[in-house]
């Protein structure tokens, strides 16, 4: 683990040398013997710096000769906010999804599809370590609990502490900690809709917000959204002038499948908006403390000034997604959703709230969280370069701002839900376009998951896919 970091470290300072343009195309690093020395590092841990940084694209191994500065690749071109239709679909497309996702999990498959974290990447040991404390200091947390005050105050009190760097403090009563992030937004939108109501989404937008839509009879409305700024509050302020929309949902930091981030006057302007027209405005903040850039980005809800916003998060991407915890800061509808919460589950496990409470008050959190944002920067990073390196010429490919997923625009005429078949046939799983769109758009694209460290295995699984594309295109 230890030496995992210090690979990670060294090929993370030459590649932000190499950004920088204080080492430029043609220059010979240090070699590797050097490296080793001057660094005190072991050669192997060098070596694995090194491959890291081929398989970003960033230096070239010559024979006989060392490592040398690649040219810097072509900027790719990102994909461009697509118009939608007009009317709310109905949404179908839960049994394509579950077979997609069995597919992709059988032995052997290169997982690119679920937007899972790698094992490697999660802090189990520290997990482990406080389960076993949190059970021997309070057994009473293994007994037969309250169904009313199901909440650990000392949860909540730490979430209310995070808050504060993110535009907060969120209130401590309009909080309601969940079994997941999915759950916060199923609670949520029970709350607020009725069978057949339609609620606005991005498009594309994340596939299990279709399901939840599909599972509880809603429609959907496609806003067109822009891959770098997130859903266009003008085509939304249009789309509800005349009524008829129950909710708007959406990612606003690090959507899924986009990867966008909304400035902070466009967030200023969807919380007035949604608020002047009555509409709640439920958003999904998972991604946040995965942010790309330097500053943890603010949520919508930092701009309510209405309770309106319904912030739902949870520790899934950042800790683990076996944890099954996340909350939502529900705002003017915190009672409804306590109750909801309350009486269909009741409650979310105790001893993993009082682990997850103890791990946020430490340090430790934090540190994690850098580590890990710089690992999916730089696992982003490398599958851009591979898509960039094999996938058809003209093929458009995002620039997430925070998660570590993929979006990649193929040429027109290219069918990734067809070509799905040969990819599994080849060993390789991703998520085709389509199962972003309630009415079946971005048939030429898909979404390929990094959560996973960029292996050679990865590498060339990604230059079979090029060649299926190819061959196609
Ligand atoms: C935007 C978004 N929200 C929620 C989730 C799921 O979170 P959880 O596992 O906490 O339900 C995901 C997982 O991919 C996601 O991408």
């Amino acid at each position: 683990m230890e030496s995992e970091l210090r690979y990670e470290r060294l090929a993370g300072e030459l590649a932000s040398l190499i950004e920088q343009g204080v080492l430029v195309h043609g220059d010979r690093l240090p070699s590797v013997r050097r490296l080793a020395d001057e660094r005190r590092l072991s050669v192997s841990t060098v070596v694995q710096a090194m491959r890291r940084l081929e398989l970003r694209g960033l230096v070239e191994a010559r024979p006989q000769s060392g490592y040398f500065v690649c040219r810097p690749p072509l900027p790719h071109r990102e994909p461009a906010a697509r118009s939608t239709p007009e009317a709310a679909s109905s949404v179908d497309i839960s049994q394509r999804l579950v077979r997609l996702m069995q597919a992709g999990l059988q032995p052997g498959v290169v997982p690119l599809a679920a937007a899972l974290p790698a094992n490697s990447l999660l802090p189990i040991a520290a997990l482990q370590r406080l389960y076993a404390g949190v059970a021997r200091r309070y057994p009473r947390l293994l007994e037969g609990g309250s169904h009313v005050d199901i909440d650990s105050p000392q949860l909540v009190r730490q979430l209310v502490r995070r808050s504060l760097a993110w535009g907060g403090p969120l209130a401590a009563d309009e909080i309601v900690i969940t079994n997941s992030c999915t759950e916060a937004l199923d609670l949520c939108l029970r709350t607020v809709t009725r069978p057949g109501d339609t609620v606005a989404v991005e498009s594309p937008a994340y596939y299990l917000m279709l399901q939840l839509l599909e599972t509880l009879g809603l429609k959907a409305l496609e806003i067109p959204t822009d891959p770098r700024t997130g859903m266009s509050v003008e085509a939304l302020e249009l789309a509800t002038r005349q009524g008829g929309v129950a909710a708007v949902l959406l990612v606003s930091n690090g959507s899924n499948p986009l990867g966008c981030l909304m400035p902070d006057d466009r967030k200023r302007a969807l919380a007035a908006l949604t608020a002047s027209r009555g509409i709640p405005l439920i958003e999904d903040d998972v991604y946040g403390d995965l942010h790309a850039g330097e500053q943890r980005p603010w949520p919508i809800k930092a701009f309510d000034r209405d309770g309106n916003v319904m912030l739902c998060a949870s520790f899934s991407k950042s800790l683990s997604p076996s944890l099954r915890i996340g909350f939502v800061a529900a705002g003017q509808r915190a009672r409804a959703v306590a109750l909801r919460k309350m009486v269909g589950s009741g409650g979310t496990s105790p001893v993993t709230q009082a682990v997850l409470a103890e791990y946020l008050a430490s340090t430790a959190y934090e540190r994690h969280l850098r580590k890990l944002r710089r690992a999916y920067r730089d696992q982003v990073a490398a599958m851009q370069a591979a898509v960039a390196r094999y996938f058809p010429a003209e093929t458009r490919i995002a620039q997430p701002q925070a998660g570590y997923v993929l979006w990649v625009e193929l040429p027109e005429g290219i069918d990734c839900t067809a070509c799905l078949t040969q990819a599994l046939a080849a060993q390789v799983a991703y998520v085709p376009g389509e199962l972003f769109s309630a009415s079946g758009m971005y048939r030429n694209c898909l979404r390929l998951n990094c959560g996973n460290p960029h292996t050679p295995a990865i590498e060339d699984a990604v230059r079979r896919l090029g060649a299926i594309f190819s061959a196609v295109g």
